[in-house]
């Protein structure tokens, strides 16, 4: 008999375009998941009308994160990936779990004040209950290992809080999930403008979209800060600088980082050169994976079987989860 592989479970907000930072901080975290692991992957539809209750583009922005999760490499016939929304059990886990969940802890969440102060229009309870939904997405499955970053430690840390008091309360069901990720592959990816991470709240010119033409990659990158140079060998690199080394280390030969690398310390670098090869490998990077989403989005019929196939399989292992759940609580009288 095959070990039963560990689950993994993880959500993709459907809200805005994936960037460099997504890749190699996420995404491509789940690619090499997807091989060792039982992987449930879903795109948080539901959790995303807590702060964007206009839905006229949300079939869009979900068909674009499923197109760019697959063109970079997510597998549907590996993974589960499939929506939220899809899944009525979901809604179902978070009502249960929302009685387990105490006002004064979920006011304290980081994130829901943090929402509260940028909506204070519409402080709904969804936005305070967030943490909920989020360990029903992970306990449905009953996952133990949950890819994702720092920002989303408290979250999970309070699903384990309440995988707790259910299990207290009524009885083994659940594993405490903690967060996973491949240690070096945690790889923090610098904006081009030297200032911080790639994000995309920040500077839109000092990020790098999977979605960018050919044409914006390279005016992105030539407009990177550089300055006149190093003035003596061996000088350490000002912050700016060792950023474009490290985007560089991230999409060019080896062999080329190295050039530029001595040619900073013997200093005759010249940035304008080392941004067009920079410019060139990002170019190069990015591309395929563009093009790949570009024709998975134009391809409704495809993304139907990937929703539909996802669905099935999530809803599987969320059809045996509950009725143990059910069974746990009490609500079984025939
Ligand atoms: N809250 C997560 C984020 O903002 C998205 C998410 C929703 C999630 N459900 C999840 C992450 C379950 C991990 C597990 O990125």
């Amino acid at each position: 008999m095959l070990n039963k592989k560990e689950i993994v479970m993880s959500g993709i907000r459907p809200t805005g375009f994936l960037h460099l930072g997504n890749y190699f901080g996420a995404v491509k975290n789940y690619v090499r998941l997807q091989d060792e692991f039982e992987c449930f992957f879903m795109v948080a539809d539901l959790h995303s009308l807590t702060t964007h209750p206009d839905t006229k583009e949300l079939k869009q922005n979900v068909e674009r994160v499923l197109a760019e999760n697959i063109a970079c490499g997510l597998d549907p016939d590996k993974v589960a990936l499939y929506c939220q929304s899809h899944i009525f059990e979901t809604s179902e886990l978070y009502l249960y779990l929302t009685m387990m969940a105490y006002k004064g802890e979920l006011e304290k969440t980081t994130t829901f004040k943090d929402k509260a102060r940028s909506q204070p229009d519409n402080i709904n309870a969804g936005l305070l209950t967030y943490p909920v939904l989020q360990a029903a997405d992970i306990l449905l499955h009953r996952a133990m290992l949950v890819p994702v970053g720092k920002d989303q430690e408290q979250h999970l840390e309070m699903a384990r809080t309440f995988v707790n008091r259910f299990n207290h309360r009524y009885g083994d069901i659940f594993p405490e999930p903690s967060a996973f990720n491949y240690g070096e592959d945690l790889v923090k990816v610098p904006s081009l403008d030297g200032a911080g991470k790639m994000s995309k709240s920040e500077n839109q010119l000092a990020t790098l979209y999977l979605s960018d033409s050919d044409e914006l990659i390279r005016k992105k990158v030539m407009k990177a800060k550089t300055d006149s140079g190093p003035t003596e060998p061996g000088m350490a690199k000002p912050d700016y600088i060792e950023n474009i080394f490290l985007l560089m280390k991230l999409v060019s030969e080896p062999a080329q980082v190295n050039k530029f690398l001595e040619d900073y310390d013997q200093c005759r670098i010249r940035y304008g050169d080392m941004k067009k090869q920079l410019a060139e490998d990002m170019v190069r990077f990015i591309s395929p994976i563009r093009e790949k989403a570009d024709s998975i989005r134009n391809d409704k019929a495809y993304l139907k079987a990937v929703m539909e196939k996802g669905a099935e399989k999530a809803r599987k292992s969320a059809r045996l989860t509950m009725a143990l759940v059910r069974e746990a609580i009490g609500l079984n009288y025939y």
